[in-house]
């Protein structure tokens, strides 16, 4: 195509990205997602409600709890970190598994909720005042739609990555990969790029299906990422 051609078609195709921009409701900042979490925090008795699942409780246990438990091969001797953990669901079940628990989250209301033993921390999951190197298992299950941006997803994935010990296991659980249409309000990041992310990191990863939880959903597809630290990749 000339430069001519292309400079006219782009003319052409100015309102209709306009009429998209329009359309599509943004992306929301970090400060807004949690200002919406603290307000669920506040305004959802539930717990499995508060965070997002709208389940029973032996369908939450069967079909979203075992899965990822048993992807995370948790040990008494290990150090484990949850991320974007909530009211701590996963924080109860890890308590009972591993020798060191720690849950962090943004919304201070929902890690006020929490009332176990874990030690908890109000941080962004792109900054998480952790040394380098401090977990043998990290989880951050059902929160990366909520997240500014995909590159933000990337971001943070690469800074788990860097508090992982050699051996560990990173699930990234229930990642938005395909939305229904464009004007999806969540970001989402294709399988495609999670791949050469991961890729990058040079261990052995794995993306699976996720539990059967998330397969119901008719609006986005997703997808789990777990990345084992120290064993080499194809
Ligand atoms: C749907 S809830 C999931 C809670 C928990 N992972 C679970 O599966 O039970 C999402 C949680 O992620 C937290 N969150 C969202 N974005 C975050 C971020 N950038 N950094 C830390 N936490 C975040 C929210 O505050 C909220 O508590």
């Amino acid at each position: 195509m000339s430069a001519r051609v292309y400079a006219g078609a782009r003319r052409l195709l100015r309102p209709v990205k306009a009429l998209y921009e329009r359309l599509a409701k943004p992306k929301r900042s970090l400060a807004e997602w949690t200002s919406y979490w603290d307000e669920q925090a506040a305004g959802v008795e539930d717990e499995r409600e508060a965070n997002g699942y709208a389940v029973g409780p032996d369908e939450y246990r069967e079909r979203f709890l075992a899965p990822y438990l048993e992807l995370l091969e948790l040990e008494p001797q290990h150090a484990v970190l949850d991320v974007g953990c909530g009211t701590g669901l996963l924080l109860y079940e890890f308590e009972q598994r591993a020798g060191r628990v720690v849950g962090a989250d943004a919304s201070p209301a929902m890690l006020a909720r929490y009332e176990g033993g874990a030690e908890v921390v109000v941080a962004p999951a792109h900054d998480l005042p952790f040394p380098a190197g401090s977990f043998d298992r990290i989880s951050m299950i059902n929160i990366a739609q909520y997240f500014p941006s995909t590159t933000y997803l990337e971001q943070v994935i690469r800074h788990l990555f860097g508090l992982l010990r050699e051996d560990g296991i990173l699930v990234v659980g229930a990642v938005l990969v395909k939305p229904p249409s464009r004007l999806s309000p969540y970001p989402w990041i294709s399988r495609e790029r999670l791949v050469r992310l991961a890729e990058g990191f040079g261990c052995y990863f794995s993306l699976l299906a996720p539990p059967a939880v998330y397969r119901d959903s008719r609006v986005h597809e997703r997808c789990d990422l777990v990345v084992y630290r120290g064993a080499p990749g194809a």
